[in-house]
């Protein structure tokens, strides 16, 4: 008999047929989350889990669910899953890291770009029609060549934003529990200062740092007073990373010049007083999605699935120790 396993949402049909070889599967296959009383009730049989990094995973649904072997995020972050709780139980948790790096520095950069030069702002005045005549002022934007970039959580995804800045002769400074090793600083170009001295510093604050937490609120009212009114924060990372309600004051009060911002506290609800502001541009959450990092995120969950239930040890684990 195959073992049962449960799919939290609507994923790619490639992964679903190349998961339902090796098991049982039960495809929720819908974009909206399963309640809680539901996924409780749907994994009470099941020795695996395929889920999104959208699907919390606190310590009472994993409680009931006594079969419960592996769960496999498609995401690299898994701040949705108790995973001291899975450690207890002798659950694997495993991501997926590497995939998704350079799409996500990708959109780092270009969210840093549209605020830097207002790309959004400025093609929604031109579709509106309002583009009467040339002007010597319209639409003044920040150069983003030669400019100072700060990156906060210099893990895989900073060094890849890292060596882009380097194309634009950018001085980057950046801060990190962990300093890189020397060849790594001289390979991106990038010392490492204190987080103040990085937001006092900084012309782009870029946040790449996993949330815990332990970070959250790491980027409140007193950061965002540090911070240059000439600056720009990008976050791409995590909700709850950054003070939402603290941040639209600062925009709104133009002590922060932009903002960038892919992820959102609440997520997918947000602060409404975001789309009041003129100054910040606003994307859903979308770092890793391009067609080829979703495609690879999924695969690569799947393999980790697999490998957990069959007697293999899964590549990305972050609990090893449940697999002593
Ligand atoms: C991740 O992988 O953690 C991303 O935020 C999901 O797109």
């Amino acid at each position: 008999m195959k073992p049962k396993i449960l799919i939290t949402r609507h994923f790619f049909p490639e992964l679903v047929s190349r998961l339902q070889m090796y098991f049982e599967v039960d495809n929720h296959g819908s974009n909206e989350g399963l309640p809680p009383a539901e996924l409780k009730a749907r994994l009470a049989d099941k020795a695996g889990l395929l889920l999104s990094v959208a699907d919390p995973l606190p310590a009472d649904i994993i409680a009931a669910a006594p079969h419960l072997r592996a769960a496999c995020n498609v995401g690299v972050g898994y701040n949705n899953i108790d995973v001291a709780a899975c450690t207890k139980a002798g659950i694997a948790v495993t991501n997926t890291p590497d995939v998704l790096t350079e799409t996500t520095a990708d959109l780092a950069w270009a969210l840093l770009m549209s605020v830097a030069r207002r790309l959004p702002m400025a093609e929604r005045w031109l579709r509106e029609g309002q583009w009467g005549a040339w002007r010597y002022d319209l639409w003044l934007g920040t150069d983003v060549h030669d400019a100072t970039l700060g990156i906060i959580g210099m893990g895989r995804i900073g060094q890849a934003v890292a060596r882009r800045a380097m194309g634009f002769g950018m001085k980057t400074i950046y801060h990190n529990r962990t300093r890189l090793a020397g060849e790594m600083e001289a390979k991106y170009q990038a010392s490492w200062v204190t987080k103040d001295t990085l937001l006092r510093e900084a012309d782009f604050v870029l946040l790449l740092l996993p949330y815990s937490p332990t970070v959250h609120h790491y980027i409140g009212e007193a950061e965002l007073r540090l911070m240059k009114p000439t600056a720009h924060l990008v976050n791409v990372a995590r909700g709850g990373i950054v003070d939402d309600a603290a941040l639209i004051t600062a925009l709104r009060e133009r002590r922060l010049c932009g903002a960038g911002v892919d992820v959102f506290e609440g997520e997918p609800k947000f602060n409404p007083d975001f789309l009041t502001l003129d100054n910040v541009v606003l994307t859903p959450h979308i770092g890793s999605a391009s067609k080829q990092a979703r495609m690879a995120m999924g695969m690569r969950a799947v393999d980790n699935l697999i490998a957990a239930l069959t007697g293999e040890r899964p590549r990305d684990c972050v609990n090893p120790e449940v697999l002593q």
